[in-house]
């Protein structure tokens, strides 16, 4: 019988979330997946920003994680028993399969990882959540055209330089805005970015300024704060801001919204969210424009992979010190 090793909610998070709230559990597996199910040998895990919300216990647009429960974490692994007829033992899967060793899953709402697109890894990256956010979110919200700047900021990450390099690949000046020198030497040096502005070394409205002298036409932004409002500050008529996420307030007790938000009306512009699970239905479409892409080089992945279930908290943290370079992962 096989054992299995979870990672459970044992406090929900008060401001930062810390590695106490969690703590690790050994179960045992039954010796078949119930009828309807399969059971999946997870590979890795993927680190996301939004883990801290799902751990709030409110509902947003998705239940948060109750305690004594897995924490809900996007894994991509093997299927090693089958009881269903869609799914065969040897393929390998990706979707909502938790922070664990094993998963047995029903298989609803589980995608099938086409190996031949790119490594497993890639497609909780590039290939999978985040690289479906980017495509879905810069294309059908950001709506860009050739010749247009778009700025983003959370730049380096998974999301950041997916959305920045699919904006290059549709003819737009790009500029990104991440923590760091190296991080920004990254952005222009190896991922094609135009600009970059360091916003823990430099005025990001002056940045903004410098970099994008016909100003913004789509702000995608990753990060909200202050960093929202300065990109407020210099939109171009008719520009589209792209709500995607806004990390820097995910751990705050008090988050705080735009002051600059009048600025969208002197634009004549207009402010959006997107929530990846909205484009579920597309998803084949995102992952064969990227995949291409990918195989054809056009797109560049960077990975940042720890290793081992038990750094699962300190590993999560990572994302927000900024301590990740690349899409946060874990091997299992
Ligand atoms: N709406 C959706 O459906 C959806 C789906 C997926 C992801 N998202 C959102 O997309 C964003 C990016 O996700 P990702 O997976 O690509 O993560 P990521 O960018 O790979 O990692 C998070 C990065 O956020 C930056 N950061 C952390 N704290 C910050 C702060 N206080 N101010 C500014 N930047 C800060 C750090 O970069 P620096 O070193 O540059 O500070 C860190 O590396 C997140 O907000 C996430 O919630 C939304």
């Amino acid at each position: 019988m096989l054992s299995n090793t979870q990672i459970i909610l044992v406090s929900h998070p008060q401001g930062m979330v810390k590695a106490s709230d969690m703590t690790l559990q050994t179960t045992q597996l039954p010796a078949q997946p119930p009828h309807g199910h399969i059971l999946v040998a997870i590979k890795y895990i993927s680190l996301d920003p939004a883990i801290r919300g799902w751990l709030n216990p409110g509902t947003t647009y998705i239940k948060g994680v109750q305690i004594g429960e897995v924490v809900r974490a996007f894994s991509a692994g093997e299927i090693v028993e089958s009881n269903h007829p869609d799914y065969q033992v040897g393929e390998y899967v990706w979707g909502l399969l938790g922070a664990q060793q094993y998963a047995i899953h029903n298989g609803q709402g589980l995608v099938k990882a086409d190996l031949s697109k790119g490594p497993l890894s890639w497609h909780l990256g590039v290939l999978g959540m985040p690289g479906m956010t980017a495509y879905f979110g810069l294309l059908e919200k950001g709506q860009p055209k050739a010749g247009e700047t778009v700025l983003v900021s959370g730049a380096a990450g998974v999301v950041g330089t997916t959305v920045g390099q699919i904006a290059k690949l549709h003819g737009c000046r790009v500029v990104g805005i991440a923590g760091g020198a190296a991080k920004c030497q990254f952005l222009t040096e190896q991922m094609g970015f135009d600009a970059a502005i360091d916003y823990k070394n430099e005025n990001v409205l002056a940045g903004i300024q410098r970099t994008c002298p016909d100003k913004v036409n789509v702000f995608y932004d990753n990060v909200g704060g202050d960093i929202l409002d300065d990109a407020l500050a210099h939109l171009a008529l008719g520009a589209r801001v792209v709500l995607c996420g806004s990390i820097s307030q995910y751990n705050s007790t008090d988050p705080r919204g735009p002051k600059n938000y009048m600025k969208i009306v002197t634009a004549r512009g207009y402010i959006t969210g997107v929530i990846v699970f909205d484009f579920v239905e597309r998803y084949a479409e995102g992952i064969n424009a990227i995949g291409h892409w990918l195989q054809t080089g056009q797109m560049k992945v960077q990975e940042d992979v720890y290793e081992g279930l038990e750094n699962f908290a300190s590993t999560l943290l990572k994302l927000y010190t900024g301590e990740n370079f690349g899409k946060l992962l874990l091997k299992i």
